[in-house]
């Protein structure tokens, strides 16, 4: 009689987000992934934890005047402005496509310029199918009115994660500012107004300045600031906030290789996301969850969620 074949298995990478379980921590973070549809033939969609839409706003947005993308030392400024097809759009043209894709799990993003239009966005996602979350922007630095406004603002974010909560028939993340003084007192106001996991950072409001014209780099003047220069910066906010809430957090900001996504699970986070590293290399997300496995297995970490707060400080 021959011996029972034992499989070797590898580190259980699944995390549970606010229910929703993934199968890997690494996400896709908003505005750096398109709809999702546009990565189908680039990666394999269902070896990532989920992609995050870009940020969906009631109406077509045509975005900010050019140029609006700068590189800077380790990182970029972007000023979109939130350019998107719209609400409406999405569902009827992009998400039967992104229902097809093997594996998907969407989270959609969620843009408004007052409360009144993030519900409106919210209450059209919640008759679509097969969307498993909703991420609320309450912290875009490009726009002149709601965004950023909203998560500077601590009674603001209140009103707005609550009156959002109070309609969502799905999990909702509110996405945080790190433009603010104290963040974890922010996760805790999102956290208090019923958020069910909060995700950060978004960009840091910056300026570049070219020395010949004397004029700023990006047409709207300033951007949000991402990539490897905020690393160290969100780790230190992902930590802050994990000490303000118990919510699961989602981190994020200059993630380019699976130990960087370790150290942001190490300060607290439950998952993380990967921006600006797929204009480098659109594979990035794909590999940054191959390469955290193989992390994890290379260092007897039996399931991924152990490292979630495990950071000796
Ligand atoms: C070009 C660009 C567009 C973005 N658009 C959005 C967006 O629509 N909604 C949103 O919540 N965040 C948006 N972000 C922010 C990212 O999702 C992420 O929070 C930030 O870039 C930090 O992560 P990273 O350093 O890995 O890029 C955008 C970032 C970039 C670079």
């Amino acid at each position: 009689m021959s011996a029972p074949t034992t499989r070797a298995k590898g580190p259980d990478m699944r995390v549970n987000v606010a229910g929703v379980e993934l199968r890997s921590p690494v996400i896709a973070a908003s505005g750096t992934f398109g709809y999702g549809v546009e990565f189908e033939d680039i990666i394999s969609i269902d070896r990532i934890g989920a992609f995050v839409t870009k940020g969906l706003s009631r109406e077509p947005m045509a975005g900010n005047p050019t140029p609006r993308i700068i590189e800077t030392p380790a990182g970029m400024i972007n000023a979109i402005g939130l350019q998107n097809m719209g609400v409406k759009a999405f569902i009827a043209e992009k998400l039967p496509k992104i229902l097809k894709i093997k594996g998907a799990v969407i989270i959609a993003n969620v843009f408004g310029f007052t409360i009144e239009d993030c519900i409106e966005v919210i209450h059209a996602l919640n008759d679509a199918p097969g969307i498993a979350m909703y991420e609320l922007n309450a912290s875009c630095p490009n726009t002149s009115h709601g965004g950023m406004v909203f998560g500077t603002n601590h009674e603001l974010l209140f009103d707005l994660a609550s009156r959002c909560r109070a309609v969502s028939k799905r999990p909702l993340m509110v996405k945080l500012s790190p433009n603010v003084t104290s963040i974890g007192l922010m996760a805790r106001v999102a956290a208090d107004a019923g958020a069910d996991a909060v995700s950060l950072v978004n960009t840091f409001l910056a300026l570049a300045i070219d020395v010949e014209t004397r004029r700023p780099r990006i047409a709207n003047v300033t951007g949000g600031l991402s990539g490897p220069a905020i690393k160290p910066i969100a780790v230190r906010m992902v930590n802050e906030v994990s000490r303000a809430v118990r919510i699961p957090i989602v981190g994020m900001g200059g993630i380019v290789r699976a130990e960087d996504a370790v150290e942001f699970m190490l300060a607290g986070a439950t998952a993380v996301q990967v921006g600006t590293a797929s204009y480098a290399d659109p594979r990035a997300v794909e590999n940054i969850a191959t390469d955290l496995r193989k992390w994890c297995a290379s260092h007897d970490i039996a399931h991924v969620s152990e490292l979630t707060g495990a950071a000796i400080l």
